[in-house]
C-alpha cells in the first residue's frame, strides 16, 4: 500500500514561527515536524510515499529528506500544491502517483503514539471504501467531529460551534481509488477549501466508511502555538520510550 503525507497549507495558527519557513519544517522536540509521520508510515511498512507542499520553502523538504532512504523507504515523490485549496484538494494531486491502489494519508502535522500497522491491516482487508480513526479530545470544535450510534458513525461535522460528540476526526485517513472521483465532485467550502470532512461524509452516505477508535495519545502539533509545545512534551516521550 502506498503512503500519502500532507505538508501544504499557511501554518497561519503558528505565526510568527510561520513566517518564513513551513509549520512542518518547526521543530518537536528533537525532530523537525515532518519527520514524525513519514515514520508512522515507515513504521507500518510502508515503502512508498509522496509528500505534497507548497509555498516557498517546497524545496526545503528535498535538502531535508532528499529520496527517503533514510526513512527506509524505496520511494519518495513529491507534489507542489499551487494554493492552499484545501487537504482535499492535496490528496487529489496524488492521483497519477496512486493509480488504482488503496492508500493512506496522513497529515504531516498529526503525531500519534499507536503504530498504523494493525490499522493498516484492517483496512486491507477491506474490500472497498474508507477507514477513519477517531480519538475523544477536549476541544472537538477545534476538530472534524464524529457523531456516533454505538460505533458506527453517522455524521462528520467540521469544526462544529455546538459538536455532537467528543469524537475529533483525527489526520490519518485511508481511502481506495473512488477517493478520485469523490474529489472531483466537491465544491469549496465556506472558507474556500475543498475539505476531507467532505470526503469522508461521502463515504458515509454510501454506507462505505469505517471508524476505529484509537487509544494511544493523538498531537495535532499545528493546531495553535500551546499545541506545539504540548506535541512537543509527547514526542519527548515517545522518544525516549517512556510512558506518558
Ligand atoms: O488534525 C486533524 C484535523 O485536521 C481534522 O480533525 C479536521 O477534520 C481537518 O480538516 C484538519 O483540520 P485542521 O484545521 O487542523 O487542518 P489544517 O489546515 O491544519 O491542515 C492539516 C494538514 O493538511 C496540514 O498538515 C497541512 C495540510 N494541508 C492543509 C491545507 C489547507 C495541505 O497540505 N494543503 C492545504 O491546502
Amino acid at each position: 500500500m502506498k503512503g500519502v503525507v500532507l505538508a501544504g497549507g499557511l501554518g497561519t495558527r503558528l505565526r510568527p514561527l510561520t513566517s518564513i519557513t513551513n509549520k512542518h519544517l518547526l521543530p518537536v522536540y528533537d525532530q523537525p515536524m515532518i519527520f514524525y509521520p513519514i515514520q508512522k508510515l515507515a513504521e507500518a511498512g510502508i515503502k512508498d510515499v509522496m509528500l505534497v507542499t507548497g509555498g516557498d520553502s517546497a524545496g526545503d523538504f528535498l535538502r531535508l529528506l532528499g529520496d527517503g532512504s533514510e526513512f527506509g523507504l524505496n520511494t519518495l515523490n513529491y507534489a507542489y500544491q499551487v494554493n492552499e485549496g484545501g487537504i482535499a484538494e492535496a490528496i487529489g494531486l496524488t492521483r497519477t502517483f496512486i493509480g488504482g491502489d488503496k492508500f493512506v494519508v496522513i497529515l504531516g502535522d498529526n503525531i500519534l503514539e499507536d503504530s498504523l500497522a494493525s490499522i493498516i491491516a484492517s483496512f486491507k482487508d477491506q474490500k472497498e471504501g474508507a477507514r477513519i480513526l477517531l480519538k475523544t479530545v477536549d476541544n472537538p470544535s477545534d476538530y472534524g467531529v464524529a457523531e456516533l450510534d454505538g460505533t458506527r458513525v453517522i455524521s462528520i461535522e467540521e469544526k462544529p460551534k455546538r459538536p455532537k460528540s467528543s469524537y475529533a476526526v483525527i489526520g490519518v485517513y485511508m481511502y481506495d481509488s473512488f477517493v478520485f472521483e469523490v474529489i472531483d465532485s466537491l465544491e469549496p467550502s465556506a472558507r474556500g477549501e475543498l475539505e476531507v470532512t467532505d470526503i469522508n461524509n461521502a463515504y458515509l452516505n454510501l454506507n462505505k466508511l469505517h471508524a476505529q477508535i484509537i487509544c494511544g495519545w493523538w498531537a495535532d502539533s499545528g493546531c495553535s502555538i500551546d499545541g506545539l509545545l504540548q506535541a512537543g512534551i509527547m514526542a519527548r516521550e515517545l522518544r525516549r520510550g517512556d510512558p506518558i
